[in-house]
């Protein structure tokens, strides 16, 4: 960032006027849209915060340091400074990178409930100690997006139960990544009336076991995409069965990325949800098309597979839309040269990388559910 003459900071409160040597942890672009932080400085400066006061996107990292030193006035009542955070401008949050108590989650999403905080992420967190007893009524701020990578509770499985407990119910989407524990306390849990999106993507030990742990059953009754990119699935049966037992009935299903083989032969059959017309099954090693998909779907995409021969009408369900690149039948290369827009340049479409391609894959899904693009 581009300092400003000093006399020039004589207009500024005091705190601002910091020395020419201490590197500036926070940068703000031109248009006051977009501010970054990073307090990996062993003595960082936190007033540099101040800068981002009028940014819509704020994004801070902590540098992996213990935030406890903010614990002193986490009790203070967020009444007191109610108008200060209603005038902000924030609409995106992102905290990265320390270890909070959950006491000061608590106080600081109970602030935020006087903001306009549309999106928040929090990732590379551990969160230390017991959550305070919930409030009496939801005061949190009323979030669309809420994406969790790399986030470990002291709480264990009760850890989604007491955030939802500091948000206003409306949530949209919801993302988990890299979790700790998605086995939650489904009794204790709230339903999600307004879900419409949860992608736990990017979780290769959940499986089917670890997704109907997850899928609190009649909790997530909006649900309209269930987003499981490289999260160990299995089978698509294995996931029908999870969705059966949750009562989830989606409209759009991605098991991309996953290291998918054909349903077991003896193994249970599955009424899949009526509502299901879309289905990805991109980079997932099939050599064939799995028995038992739905009759009937708008879209199915099987790119990126290792299906050797075309399928047969049979093999397949009625689709209006389906995608068979990258598959050796078509190109046996391996690979299917087109134009990468972000490259500008002739790359392979398979990347062999199926770990790599679907922590970025689900990066996209991300920007677009978030109205980045
Ligand atoms: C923060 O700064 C440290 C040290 O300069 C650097 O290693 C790290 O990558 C930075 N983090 C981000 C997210 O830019
Ligand atoms: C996950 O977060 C912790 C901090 O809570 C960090 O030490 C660790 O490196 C992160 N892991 C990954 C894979 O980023
Ligand atoms: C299926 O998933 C892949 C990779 O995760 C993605 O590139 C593709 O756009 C998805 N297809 C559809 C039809 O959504
Ligand atoms: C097929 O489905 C994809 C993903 O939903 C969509 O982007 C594409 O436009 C569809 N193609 C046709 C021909 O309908």
């Amino acid at each position: 960032m581009v300092r400003a003459p000093c006399w020039l900071l004589l207009l500024l409160p005091p705190v601002l006027c910091v020395s020419e040597t201490a590197l500036e942890p926070c940068e703000v672009d031109d248009e006051d849209f977009r501010c970054f932080c990073n307090f990996t400085d062993p003595e960082p400066e936190w007033s540099s915060a101040f800068q981002c006061v009028s940014a819509v996107e704020v994004e801070i990292h902590g540098g992996g340091r213990s935030l406890e030193q903010f614990l002193k006035g986490a009790d203070t009542d967020p009444k007191q400074y109610a108008d200060m955070v209603k005038a902000l401008r924030l609409r995106r949050l992102t905290v990265a990178s320390a270890q909070v108590p959950a006491v000061l989650v608590a106080a600081f999403l109970r602030a935020l409930g006087y903001s306009r905080l549309k999106e928040l992420t929090l990732q590379d967190l551990e969160v230390t100690g017991a959550t305070p007893p919930p409030p009496r009524e939801a005061t949190g701020p009323a979030l669309s997006t809420l994406s969790l990578r790399n986030v470990s509770w002291a709480t264990g499985g009760a850890w989604l139960t007491e955030l939802q407990q500091w948000l206003k119910p409306g949530l949209k989407v919801l993302n988990i990544a890299q979790a700790h524990s998605l086995a939650f306390s489904c009794a204790q849990l709230s339903t999600f009336p307004a879900l419409t999106t949860l992608d736990l993507s990017d979780n290769p030990r959940l499986g089917e076991r670890g997704l109907t742990a997850a899928l609190c059953p009649h909790k997530f009754p909006a649900l309209q995409a269930l987003v499981l990119r490289n999260a160990g699935i299995e089978t698509p049966n294995g996931v029908c069965l999870a969705m059966a037992v949750a009562g989830v009935q989606p409209h759009h299903l991605d098991l991309s990325h996953n290291s998918l083989r054909a349903t077991a032969p003896g193994a249970p059959g599955c009424v899949w949800p009526k509502t299901l017309n879309s289905i990805n099954l991109s980079f997932a090693g099939l050599e064939q098309v799995p028995k038992g998909l739905p009759a009937r779907l708008s879209v199915l995409d099987l790119r990126c597979n290792k299906l050797n021969r075309e399928p047969r009408p049979e093999e397949l369900p009625k689709v209006s839309n389906l995608t068979l690149d990258g598959n050796p039948f078509l190109d046996p290369e391996g690979f299917n040269y087109q134009e990468d827009p972000m490259k500008s340049g002739v790359v392979p479409a398979c990347a062999h990388s199926a770990l790599a391609v679907g922590m970025s894959g689900t990066l996209v899904v991300f920007q677009r559910v978030g109205g980045f693009t």
